[in-house]
């Protein structure tokens, strides 16, 4: 029998229902901060995600999904694709390939789909995951720079995570400085990585020559203990980097957001400069991070861009419906009625009932003529359905129908034109 790819799953109902409910939200929530969608293609050119997300990450080094296209003419190189592993990139990308920044206006795009690492699976980590992506791009003269946005993102984000419903978030913040602190940062680590480097994993000492900021995602436990005392980042932020992520915790602090300031916390990705910010919930287990995201005020220009600081995060759907259910969140929408045709000729009554209940916006299931009503009860209630409604010669006669709820075993006789009404109650 052939089977899921590991690492890839199918999402089935009645889990589906509570990711479109999430989506639902979260896309209404987007519309009142002005976000618009752009689809991205979900593969790109290797180059654009090893120049962004960086060379040394291990999103880039090890995980990314990677072919070979076929080359056109003879003449011509294959192309090297990969399958996006996060949506950040593309969308930069789209931004300086259509010219987005000639608006002159903030660019705020969001986008939901599946990105793809190669990574070992386990609850909450998938080869295959859905991310929400949402992002802040555009000339400074449109405001892109400014803290008021990281205040704007994470503000949304506290509210995106409360409406849909999830409670006991915690807010982990850090700025990574900017370029130029960073350069001093990474030389710093340079210099204390010398002495102990010898003692740690081969991908640390590698990264120590390359790029020693990416020392600090080491997971192997016998390294942490060196890592825990390399010098801090925050001790290498300049003047404008300090005043900037000030000004963005002194509006956190002024509309109540909460949050805590976790200075090891550089993210995998290499394109972050100042605010980085991850969310994480207490239900998921090791895989806590929720959501993650920060500002990348250099990209576009790294990819050949204009200037256009921006900011932006990304949900990690699979978790986010993972800390939901957590929390005994029920994933099914209740199906609303079940009409149940009672005897031969039965079936145009019945469709044509549950044509007019479902164009009142009631859900609803048909039975069949030939089910005895056991058997009509049955489904019913293996379908979830809230009510049963009874559709035989003597109803449609009367223009009445027997509407029997199912939870509590209420029977009673409800004319047509009241009908949607009596259902949609709770
Ligand atoms: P990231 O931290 O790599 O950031 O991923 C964001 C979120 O995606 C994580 O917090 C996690 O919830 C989810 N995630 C990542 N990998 C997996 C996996 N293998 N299985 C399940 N969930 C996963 C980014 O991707 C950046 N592009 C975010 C961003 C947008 N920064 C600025 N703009």
């Amino acid at each position: 029998m052939i089977k899921a790819i590991r690492g890839t799953r199918d999402l089935l109902p009645p889990d589906t229902d509570l990711w479109n409910r999430v989506e639902a939200k979260v896309r209404e929530l987007f519309a009142g901060y002005n976000f618009h969608e752009i689809r991205t293609p979900i593969f790109e050119d290797t180059q654009l995600f090893s120049r962004s997300v960086g060379e040394e990450t291990d999103i880039v080094s090890k995980e990314m999904f990677t072919w070979d296209d076929r080359a056109r003419a003879q003449s011509e190189k294959p192309q090297s694709l990969s399958l996006r592993p996060e949506a950040t990139a593309g969308i930069v990308r789209a931004y300086i390939e259509h010219r987005l920044g000639d608006k002159g206006t903030l660019q705020k795009l969001y986008c939901i789909g599946p990105m793809f690492r190669r990574e070992r699976p386990q609850k909450g980590r998938y080869r295959q995951f859905y991310q929400i992506d949402a992002e802040i791009i555009g000339p400074p003269s449109a405001g892109s720079e400014s803290p008021a946005r990281d205040a704007e993102v994470l503000e949304m984000l506290a509210t995106l995570l409360d409406e849909v419903g999830l409670r006991g978030w915690n807010l982990q913040l850090n700025s990574v400085g900017c370029a130029e602190d960073r350069a001093r940062y990474n030389q710093a680590l340079r210099d204390a990585l010398k002495p102990v480097v010898q003692q740690m994993c081969a991908d640390c000492q590698r990264r120590a020559e390359t790029n020693p900021l990416r020392v600090l995602d080491c997971k192997v436990p016998e390294d942490q203990p060196i890592i825990e005392k390399l010098p801090k980042i925050s001790e290498y932020l300049d003047q404008p980097c300090r005043e900037h992520f000030a000004a963005v915790r002194a509006m956190l602090d002024a509309i109540g957001v909460p949050y805590s300031i976790n200075e090891r916390m550089v993210r995998g990705l290499d394109y972050y400069t100042r605010t980085t910010f991850e969310f994480t919930h207490g239900g998921l287990g090791a895989q806590s991070a929720v959501l993650g995201g920060g500002r990348y005020d250099g990209l576009s220009e790294l990819l050949g861009g204009p200037k256009a600081p921006a900011i932006g995060f990304a949900i990690g759907e699979d978790r986010l419906m993972l800390a939901l259910e957590s929390q005994g969140e029920q994933p099914k929408e209740m199906l609303q009625a079940f009409v149940a045709p009672l005897g031969a000729g039965m079936n145009p009554h019945a469709l044509k009932l549950a044509r007019e209940l479902r164009r009142a916006g009631v859900s609803a299931d048909l039975g069949d003529e030939n089910f005895r009503l056991k058997k009509s009860f049955e489904l019913a209630e293996k379908a979830g359905a809230k009510f049963i409604v009874i559709v035989g010669e003597n109803e449609v006669a009367a223009n009445q129908f027997a509407v029997k709820n199912l939870a509590s075993g209420e029977q009673v006789q409800v004319l047509r034109s009241g009908l949607a009404k009596h259902l949609r109650q709770q």
